[in-house]
């Protein structure tokens, strides 16, 4: 019995979680600031998600740090944004190296200017195990990233690779096609939470997440801490995945 229950207790602990960031503006503005003031604030939370996500033993926690919708927000937000994204991402990097903590960013990057990219690409090589051996916890950052986007570039590419692999167009399966994602390598996730109390998923992980559980909180972004993300890690737990099956 007591074996029985430790083997559940692992099994409840999600591979990998996504979290849909929401609610910064609406923080500050609740605090009579400017909206880029709750996104320096949100920042604290992810080092605390971090922090809980790795911890408790959370192989992949990935982030919704800037949709490609975002790209309309007022040019000075997104120049905020993507001054705080380099400056984190810089500021953190040795940190997550020393707590083998591997780092990616996905998204539709090209749109990011080359100079971000390049820096973006230095900082996930540096957090790459040096003894070759696996990452206590992968960290991604979807940054310029949608759903339809995903799989848009993905059919465009599978498309291309039809045309030396013409089986391809008959026999593909889902896996098959799933490779020309930009998450092939990563597992997708168990369960995604989205902050601020809006219940929608946004054109994030549509792909992935066809079977994900999901958990949305009221909580503003910069007020989500190391506790909720234990409280959602145990919400997860009481949850009954049967992937459309019966029991
Ligand atoms: C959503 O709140 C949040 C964002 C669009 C940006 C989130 C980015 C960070 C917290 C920086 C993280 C950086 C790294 C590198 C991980 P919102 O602006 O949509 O808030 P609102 O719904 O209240 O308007």
């Amino acid at each position: 019995m007591t074996d029985h229950m430790d083997t559940d207790k692992t099994v409840s602990i999600p591979r990998h979680v996504s979290i849909i960031m929401d609610g910064n503006g609406r923080w500050a503005k609740e605090r009579g600031k400017e909206r880029v003031f709750g996104h320096a604030e949100g920042v604290e939370s992810v080092r605390a998600c971090v922090e809980a996500a790795a911890e408790a033993g959370v192989k992949y926690l990935s982030v919704f740090a800037f949709s490609e919708e975002n790209w309309n927000r007022p040019s000075a937000e997104v120049g905020y944004l993507m001054q705080l994204m380099r400056k984190v991402i810089e500021g953190e990097v040795d940190s997550l190296a020393e707590r083998r903590i591997r780092l990616l960013v996905r998204g539709h990057l090209d749109r990011l200017g080359p100079d971000l990219a390049a820096d973006i690409r230095r900082a996930e090589q540096r957090t790459v195990p040096a003894d070759g051996g696996e990452p206590l916890m992968t960290l991604v950052v979807f940054l310029s990233y949608s759903g339809k986007w995903d799989i848009l570039q993905a059919a465009r590419k599978f498309a291309a690779a039809a045309v030396h692999q013409p089986a391809l167009l008959e026999e593909a399966s889902e896996a098959d096609f799933a490779r020309f994602l930009v998450t092939a390598d990563l597992p997708d996730p168990d369960l995604v939470i989205r902050t601020s109390g809006e219940q929608r998923i946004s054109n994030y992980l549509l792909w992935q997440a066809a079977y994900a559980e999901f958990l949305f909180v009221d909580k503003m972004w910069p007020d989500f801490r190391k506790d909720d993300f234990r409280a959602a890690l145990a919400a997860y737990a009481n949850r009954d995945r049967r992937y459309g099956k019966v029991k």
